[in-house]
C-alpha cells in the first residue's frame, strides 16, 4: 500500500467519530512497535517526525524506514506527518522526502521559540497549503501557543516550544480567530491551544477544566464543524511509566499528563488527530532501565531494545484502542498522495 495522505484518515475518522494517535518516531524499533500495534489491533497509522527526530535519524535512514513500513505491512494505510515544521521550506524539504502530510507551526516564528503575530500565522500556513494540496499532501496548521494555563509559561521541554512567561489569550485558542484563520488558510486540520504542553511535566495534580481547557474544544467544534482538531501534548505519563523508571534508577518527579477520558471526551468534539510521544518515550526508557538494572552484566543492545519496544508497542495498542482507531485499517480503501490531488481541485 502506498503512504497515504494524512487527510484521507481524518476523514474517515469523522465519518466513524474516533480519532487518530499521532505517534513520533526518531528510530527503528519505534516504527516497527507502532506497525506491529497496528496489525495486531487492525489500526491506520499516522507516523510523525519532528525536524530534531529528522535531523537525528537522517531523512533518507527515514524514508527507506517508512518505506519497509509499507511494504511490511500492506494491509495498514499510512501517513507520514512532518511534526511542527517551522517554515514553508521545512515542509517542501519533507514533501521531498516522501512525507504525505505536514504541519506549519506559524504560531511560533521561524526559530520555533518567538510566538508570532496572527497575520505572519496566516501568511505562512497559507503558502505552505498552496504548496502542498496541488501535490495531494495534507496540511496541519496551529493557532494558539502550547503552554501550561497553570504557569503561563510557554514551553520549551523539546525542540519547539515558546520560550517565558505568556498571557492567557495566547495559551487559549481563539475560537472565532479559529474559524478566520481555516477560511483564510483552507488547512485540512487545525492544532488548538488548551493548556497542553509537551514533554512529561503538563500539570502539578490532576487536571481540572481550569488547567486543560476541554471546553474550548466543544466551542470551536461547533464553529467549525468539519475541521478536523488536533490536540498536541496529550500524552497521559501514566504513573505506572513514572514508578518503572523511578523504580529502575530513574529520578522523574511527580507530574500528571492528559487523562486519556479527556481526550474520549476531545474525541467527542471533533478531534481526530492526538499527538502522543512523551509515553512512548517513558515506556521505552522504563524498559531499558529494568532491563539493565537487573542484568547489569548485559551489553547486546537487543537485549534492551527489544523490551523497550514491546513496552511501547503496549502503549500503542492501548491508545489505538481507547482512541477508537482500531478496527479501522481494513475499512479504508488507500489512495495515494497524487491521486488525493484531485480531492483538492474538485
Ligand atoms: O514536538 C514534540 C515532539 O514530542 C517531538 O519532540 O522535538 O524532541 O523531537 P522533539
Ligand atoms: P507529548 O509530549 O505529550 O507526547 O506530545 C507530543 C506532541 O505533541 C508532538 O507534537
Ligand atoms: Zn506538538
Amino acid at each position: 500500500m502506498p503512504l497515504v495522505p494524512m487527510r484521507l484518515l481524518l476523514d474517515h475518522a469523522a465519518a466513524n467519530s474516533y480519532g487518530l494517535a499521532a505517534f513520533n518516531v526518531n528510530n527503528m524499533e519505534q516504527i516497527q512497535a507502532i506497525m506491529e500495534a497496528a496489525k495486531e489491533t487492525d489500526s491506520p497509522v499516522i507516523i510523525q517526525a519532528s525536524r530534531g527526530a529528522r535531523s537525528y535519524s537522517q531523512d533518507a535512514y527515514l524514508r527507506h524506514l517508512m518505506l519497509a513500513a509499507a511494504e511490511l505491512y500492506p494491509a495498514i494505510p499510512i501517513a507520514m506527518h512532518q511534526d511542527h515544521g517551522n517554515s514553508p521550506g521545512t515542509c517542501k524539504s519533507a514533501i521531498e522526502q516522501n512525507f504525505t502530510s505536514v504541519m506549519m507551526d506559524g504560531s511560533l516564528k521561524e526559530d520555533g521559540k518567538t510566538p508570532a503575530d496572527y497575520n505572519y500565522n496566516v501568511s505562512v500556513t497559507r503558502q505552505v497549503v498552496d504548496m502542498a494540496h496541488p501535490l495531494g499532501i495534507s496540511v496541519e496548521g496551529e493557532l494558539g501557543c502550547l503552554g501550561s494555563l497553570e504557569s503561563g509559561m510557554g514551553e520549551a521541554e523539546d525542540g519547539h516550544g515558546a520560550e517565558g512567561k505568556l498571557d492567557h489569550s495566547m495559551l487559549l485558542t481563539d475560537p472565532a480567530q479559529a474559524e478566520d484563520f481555516v477560511r483564510r488558510t483552507k488547512v485540512d486540520a487545525l492544532a488548538v491551544a488548551i493548556g497542553t504542553s509537551h514533554g512529561a511535566y503538563k500539570f502539578t495534580r490532576k487536571p481540572t477544566g481550569e488547567v486543560l481547557a476541554m471546553d474550548r474544544i466543544a466551542e470551536i467544534h461547533k464553529r467549525l464543524p468539519n475541521t478536523h482538531l488536533v490536540m498536541h501534548g496529550s500524552s497521559s505519563v501514566p504513573q505506572e511509566l513514572q514508578d518503572v523508571i523511578n523504580k529502575f534508577g530513574g529520578k522523574m518527579k511527580q507530574t500528571w499528563g492528559v487523562p486519556v477520558e479527556e481526550i474520549q471526551r476531545g474525541i467527542k468534539n471533533g478531534v481526530r488527530k492526538i499527538n502522543v510521544d512523551t509515553d512512548n518515550r517513558m515506556a521505552m526508557t522504563g524498559a531499558i532501565r529494568k532491563v539493565l538494572t537487573e542484568g547489569p552484566e548485559k551489553f547486546d543492545p537487543r537485549d534492551y531494545l527489544k523490551p523497550a519496544r514491546d513496552a511501547m508497542k503496549k502503549v500503542c495498542i492501548a491508545r489505538m484502542t481507547s482512541f477508537g482507531q482500531a478496527g479501522n485499517a481494513s475499512k479504508i480503501k488507500p489512495v495515494g498522495a497524487r491521486e488525493f490531488a484531485r480531492f483538492y481541485s474538485s
